[in-house]
C-alpha cells in the first residue's frame, strides 16, 4: 500500500496555526463533498465499508481516532492525532475507524457526492470485487 499520508501545510505564529490544502497541490481530486464524524460515541467503531469511485482525505482536526485501511491484501491502521496530517484513502480501500476520542473530529473531503450504490458493505464482496478488477 502506498503511504497515504499527507504532510499538511500550516502557518503558525504567536496567535496560533492556521493550515491548509488546496487544489492540485495536496488534493488530487475535485472536492464534491465535505462531512464530518464528531460526538462519537465511546467504544464505537464506524466504516466497514470500501468505495467503488471514491476518493477522499480525511484529517483529525481534534482530538485522535485509529484508521485501519485494507487494499485486499494487507491492512495497516494509521494514528491520526494531529490537524497538519492528511490520510487519503482512495477507491477500492477498505475502511474502518476505530478508539475514536471523545473530543475527535473527523473531517473529510470527498470526491463525488453521497451515492449509497458505491458503498461495498461486505468484507467478503469487497475481496471478491478486488480479485475480479
Ligand atoms: P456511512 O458512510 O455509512 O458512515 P459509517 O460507515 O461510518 O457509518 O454514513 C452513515 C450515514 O450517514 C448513512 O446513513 C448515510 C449518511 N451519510 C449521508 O447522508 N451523507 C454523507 O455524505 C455521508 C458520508 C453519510
Amino acid at each position: 500500500m502506498e503511504l497515504p499520508l499527507i504532510k499538511l501545510r500550516s502557518v503558525g505564529d504567536e496567535r496560533g496555526f492556521l493550515a491548509f490544502l488546496e487544489e492540485n497541490e495536496e488534493i488530487t481530486f475535485q472536492v464534491k463533498r465535505i462531512y464530518y464524524l464528531f460526538n462519537t460515541s465511546e467504544g464505537v467503531s464506524r466504516g466497514f465499508h470500501a468505495h467503488k469511485e471514491l476518493d477522499q482525505i480525511a484529517i483529525c482536526v481534534a482530538g485522535s481516532c485509529e484508521m485501519l485501511l485494507d487494499d485486499g491484501g494487507s491492512r495497516e491502521t494509521f494514528v491520526l492525532r494531529s490537524p497538519e496530517i492528511g490520510l487519503r484513502i482512495a477507491r477500492g480501500i477498505w475502511r474502518e475507524m476505530h478508539n475514536f476520542s471523545r473530543d475527535c473530529v473527523l473531517l473529510v473531503l470527498a470526491s463525488e457526492l453521497y451515492d449509497e450504490e458505491d458503498y461495498i458493505r461486505d468484507y467478503d464482496e469487497f475481496i471478491g470485487w478486488v480479485n475480479k478488477a
